[in-house]
Formats: structure tokens, sequence, C-alpha cells
């Protein structure tokens, strides 16, 4: 069943205080990024709008941020509240989404894995390109189909595993159980081959797409604290993908 975000909205918004969403996550995908300065965002799938204030404090002249959970738009506006960046929150399902404006970069972290079909993502995709300029890219990260599942559980040092019944084939529910410091919580994403992202991708107009491993931030010094993360590294879970329209 797909994750119901309004009831576990608090909690998502704790998880992502995990530090590999600092070390590898987010040194990543800004790594993939790069200069941002003036540029206008796109931020689908924000949550509580974890990346969209990032992005604006990285020097984006606009950011946008849309949710389908009013929920995790509620904590995203209660920040905004509290520290005004100025980022437009807007509750909309990504798949009928019809802005009446096209940006200079798309972002969407964890918004491709809902997709349980080659025929779902591509609509998500279409979406995508729908509200991108042309030239311009799409950067995400998301569930990483590479991941054989023997290897889920490797990551529970870190604060969470993957967790999926059975063989993972096309459509299969993986769940990501994320340990807080004295409770668990889970969210249900969706296993899709590369093959069948890199269909749906070209499908919807990108013609340049390319695969990403996480990378640690140069900031983790030390050959202990690098060693620490060298089993998340081996078998990364989660995978960034640079497209261009
Ligand atoms: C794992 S959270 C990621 C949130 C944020 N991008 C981050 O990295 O913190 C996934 C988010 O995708 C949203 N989502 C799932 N399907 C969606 C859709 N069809 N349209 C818009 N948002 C969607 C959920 O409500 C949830 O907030």
């Amino acid at each position: 069943m797909a994750t119901n975000y309004d009831e576990i909205a608090e909690e998502y918004q704790r998880a992502k205080q995990q530090p590999w969403r600092l070390h590898l996550e987010h040194f990543t995908l800004f790594k993939l990024l790069g200069d941002l300065q003036g540029k206008s965002v796109l931020d689908l799938a924000c949550g509580e709008g974890f990346y969209s204030r990032f992005l604006k404090r990285r020097g984006a002249a606009r950011v946008v941020g849309v949710d389908i959970s009013e929920g995790m738009i509620e904590l995203a506006r209660r920040e905004e509240a509290k520290t005004t960046l100025g980022i437009d929150y807007r509750v909309h399902d990504v798949r009928t989404l019809a802005l009446d404006e096209t940006f200079d970069v798309v972002v969407a972290a964890y918004l491709l894995n809902y997709a349980q079909t080659g025929k779902e993502l591509l609509t998500i995709c279409t979406a995508i390109t729908r509200h991108l300029k042309p030239g311009c890219r799409f950067v995400t990260v998301n569930n990483n189909p590479r991941q054989s599942e023997e290897y889920f559980p490797t990551t529970r040092a870190y604060g969470f595993i993957k967790r999926a019944e059975g063989p993972v084939r096309e459509g299969t529910p993986v769940d990501y159980v994320f340990y807080l410091d004295e409770e668990s919580f889970a969210i249900t994403n969706y296993h899709l081959s590369v093959a069948t992202h890199e269909q749906a991708l070209k499908a919807a107009g990108f013609r340049q797409i390319s695969w990403h491993d996480p990378e640690l931030s140069p900031e983790v010094v030390g050959d202990a604290e690098r060693q620490y993360w060298s089993a998340f590294l081996a078998h990364p879970p989660v995978v960034f993908l640079d497209c261009v329209k």
C-alpha cells in the first residue's frame, strides 16, 4: 500500500537528520546540481521542504516545492513561517501537475520510486519534462535498483534497512525501515529496473541520462570515519540520476 506521509510527517522529518543524509545524500545531490545561482528550481515531492530550503540557500532565485501530502507541506510551511526564504509550497499530485511555468532545474528526491509500473514511471517523467526548459537538467536521488537484496540489511548501522518479501522483481514493494531513538517507522517504495527507468526517461524527452553512486563528503576526514561509511558505499541503497532534456 502507498505510504501515507500525513501520518508519518514528523518522524520522516527527524529521519532526515541521520548523518548519511548530510555526508552522502546531500553532498552528492548538490555536487551534481552545481551552481544554482539565480536559477528557478522546481522541487517535486518536496516533503517537508528539506531540500527546498537548501536549494534556496544555495542561491536559487525561485524555488517551488510540490508534494501530494498536506501534512508534509504543512511542516514545510511551518519552517517557512519560522525562517522566511520565499519558497512557494503547493499541495498537488505530480502526475497531474500543470504549472503555468517551466524551470531551469527540476529536483525530485525519492519520487520516481513511487511508480509501481513502467507506465506510472512514464507519467511521472512526463510531468517532469513538462516543467523543464529545453537543455536543462533534472537531478534526483531514489531507491537503487542495482542493490541486490542480500545487502538490504547492511545499512542498519546508519539508521535504516531495506526489506522485501521474496525475490525483488518489477513492481515489488521495497520497505525502508528507519530507526529513530526509541521508535521505528517504514515507508514503501517500489522496485523498477534500470532498463525501465531508462525507457521511461527517454520516452518522456530526456536525451542524456547518467547514473551516479553516492559519494562521501570530503568533510568526513580520518581513516576510521571514512572506513565507517565503506559498507554503505560498497553496495549503495540509493542512487542518483542526472538527466538533460
Ligand atoms: C521519501 S519522501 C521525500 C521528501 C523529500 N524529497 C526529501 O528528500 O526529504 C517522498 C515524498 O514524495 C511524496 N509523493 C509521493 N508520491 C507523490 C506524487 N504523486 N506527487 C507528489 N508528491 C508525491 C510524498 O508525499 C513524500 O513527501
